[in-house]
C-alpha cells in the first residue's frame, strides 16, 4: 500500500487542470451498454472506479479500449446480463448496470452492493424503477435478478427519505429509454451528472424531455445507436481546488471549472472570505478576501443544494476558520469519518446528531491519519496542506478512485506532497493496527 507525506503550511500558487467527471463518467460507461453499435466517450478521468467499470463491461462481453489517457471505446455488440461479484462488489456504482441490462437484455443479474464507510446506502427506489416498468425483481443468494418479459413506460418517483437518489434516477431513466411507451419520472435527481446522462442519451437516439429538472419524461424508442461524448468536468474535483487554495491563504486559477454546478458551494466559500472570479469561459480564480477565513454554515442537500460528496473537505476548511462553523449532513447522516482523524491533527469539532460544529482559527499540526473514504481522503490532505510539520496519509488507495493525479497537479501548485511506500512511514506512525 501506499501513503501520501505533506509537509505542511506552503500557500498554493499556479494554475491546475479539472479532469472529467468521475460521477458523470460511471453512468455513461454503462449507458453505452444500450446500445449495439460503438461509443467513445472523451475527457474520461483517469481512476481506479473508472478501470473497474472497463473491467466489469468487459466481463460483460463489450471490448472496451482505451485509445488515450483520456478517450475510450466501447463496443457492446453481444453482452451477457451477469456481473461478477468480485468485480461488482468493488465499487457501488456498477448498480448503474441494472437499468441498461434490463432495458437491452429484458433481464439483468447483479450482486447486491455491501455496506459502506459513509453510511446505509439502501437501493429500494432503483428496484421498484424496475418493477414499475414491468419488471419482476428478487434478491437470490445476495443477487439482485430482474427479468421483464416486456417492460413498458409508466409514472415513476424516485424521491426518497433523504432525496431523490441520483444513481437510482440514472437508472430509470436508462431503463425508460428503451421500453415503450411514456414514462414520466418525478423528483427524479437534477444533477449535472443526470444532466450529462440524459445529454449522452440523446445523441444515442433516446427521446428525453424536461432534462434538468426534477420531472423527466421518456418515449421509449425501438433502439439506440452508439455516439461519440465529453464528459463534464468534476465540480467535485473542481471545488477541492477552491478549497485548497483557500486552505493554504493561496491564490490559483482552476480550468476547466463550471461554476455554474457550484452555485451552493460558492455561496459558502464567499462567506468564508474567500474570493473566486470568473477569469475566462469556465476558468476560475481563487483567493482569499482578506488574508483570512471567516466562520460559515453549510448543510448538504441534493442538487442544486450543498453536494454531500464536498462536505468532509470543507469540514477541513472551517478548522482553519476563525470562530464557530457548523457543517449539516443531510444527505448521508453519518458521513463524519473524517472527524476523528481531523482531532488527531488538533481540531477542535464536535458531532451534534447530523452536524459537526467546528471551532476553527487554531493551528493543525500535522500527525499520522487514516483515509476511511474517497472524500475523508482529500480532507485529510488538504488539512495536511495547512498544517504545521509533517502529515502521513494511510490507504489512499480510497483517493485513487476518485481525484485523477491528486498529488501531481498539488506538486505543480508547489505544494510539499508526495506518494511514498507504506514502508516509508516511520514506524511510530503507523496506526494501521489500531
Ligand atoms: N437512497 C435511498 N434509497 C435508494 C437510493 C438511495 O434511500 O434506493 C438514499 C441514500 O441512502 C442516501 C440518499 O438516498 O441517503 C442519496 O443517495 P444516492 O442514491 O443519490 O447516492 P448514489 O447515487 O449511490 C451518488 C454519488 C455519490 C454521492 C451521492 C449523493 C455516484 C457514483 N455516486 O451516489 O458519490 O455522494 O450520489 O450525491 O454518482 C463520491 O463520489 O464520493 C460519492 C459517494
Amino acid at each position: 500500500m501506499e501513503v501520501f507525506r505533506i509537509k505542511g503550511g506552503t500557500p498554493l500558487r499556479g494554475s491546475v487542470k479539472v479532469s472529467g467527471s468521475k460521477n458523470a463518467a460511471l453512468p455513461l460507461f454503462a449507458a453505452a451498454l444500450l446500445s449495439s453499435e460503438e461509443s467513445v466517450l472523451e475527457n474520461v478521468p483517469n481512476l481506479s472506479d473508472i478501470r473497474f467499470m472497463a473491467e466489469i463491461l468487459t466481463e460483460l462481453g463489450a471490448s472496451v479500449e482505451r485509445l488515450d489517457q483520456t478517450t475510450w471505446k466501447i463496443n457492446p455488440r453481444s453482452i451477457v446480463h451477469y456481473a461478477p461479484y468480485e468485480l461488482v462488489r468493488k465499487m457501488r456504482a456498477s448498480v448503474c448496470l441494472l437499468g441498461p441490462l434490463t432495458a437491452r437484455l429484458r433481464r439483468a443479474e447483479i450482486p447486491m452492493p455491501g455496506g459502506c464507510v459513509i453510511g446505509n446506502r439502501p437501493i429500494d427506489l432503483h428496484l421498484r424503477a424496475m418493477e414499475r416498468l414491468g419488471a419482476t425483481v428478487e434478491l437470490k443468494a445476495g443477487v439482485i435478478q430482474v427479468e421483464a418479459n416486456s417492460l413498458k413506460g409508466n409514472s415513476i418517483f424516485m424521491g426518497g427519505r433523504h432525496g431523490s437518489t441520483v444513481t437510482g434516477t440514472a437508472n430509470a431513466i436508462m431503463a425508460a429509454t428503451l421500453a415503450p411507451g411514456r414514462t414520466t419520472i418525478d423528483s427524479a435527481a437534477c444533477e449535472p451528472e443526470i444532466t450529462d446522462l440524459c445529454r449522452m442519451l440523446t445523441s444515442m437516439g433516446a427521446k428525453i424531455g424536461g432534462i434538468g429538472s426534477h420531472m423527466i419524461e421518456i418515449e421509449g424508442v425501438e433502439s439506440l445507436g452508439g455516439c461519440r461524448h465529453r464528459v463534464i468536468p468534476d465540480r467535485i474535483e473542481a471545488a477541492t481546488y477552491v478549497l485548497a487554495a483557500a486552505i493554504t491563504n493561496g491564490k490559483i486559477l482552476v480550468e476547466q471549472a463550471k461554476t455554474d454546478h457550484l452555485g451552493a458551494f460558492l455561496n459558502v466559500m464567499s462567506d468564508a472570505g474567500i474570493n473566486v472570479e470568473n477569469s475566462g469561459k469556465n476558468d476560475i480564480s481563487v483567493d482569499l478576501r482578506n488574508g483570512s477565513l471567516n466562520s460559515f454554515e453549510a448543510i448538504t442537500l441534493p442538487y442544486p443544494g450543498f453536494p454531500t460528496d464536498l462536505q468532509a473537505q470543507t469540514c477541513a476548511l472551517a478548522c482553519k476558520a476563525n470562530g464557530l462553523s457548523i457543517l449539516t449532513e443531510r444527505v448521508y447522516p453519518s458521513r463524519f469519518m473524517h472527524v476523528p482523524e481531523l482531532l488527531r491533527m488538533g481540531a477542535e469539532i464536535s458531532l451534534e446528531g447530523t452536524s459537526a460544529i467546528v471551532r476553527g482559527g487554531k493551528p493543525l499540526t500535522g500527525a499520522p491519519v487514516m483515509a476511511s473514504d474517497l472524500r475523508a481522503s482529500a480532507a485529510l490532505i488538504l488539512a495536511g496542506l495547512a498544517a504545521e510539520g509533517e502529515t502521513w496519509v494511510q490507504r489512499i488507495y480510497h483517493l485513487d478512485r476518485g481525484y485523477d493525479s491528486f498529488e501531481k497537479k498539488l506538486q505543480a501548485l508547489g505544494a510539499e506532497v508526495e506518494r511514498l511506500p507504506e514502508s516509508e512511514m516511520p514506524k511510530a506512525f503507523d496506526t494501521s493496527s489500531a
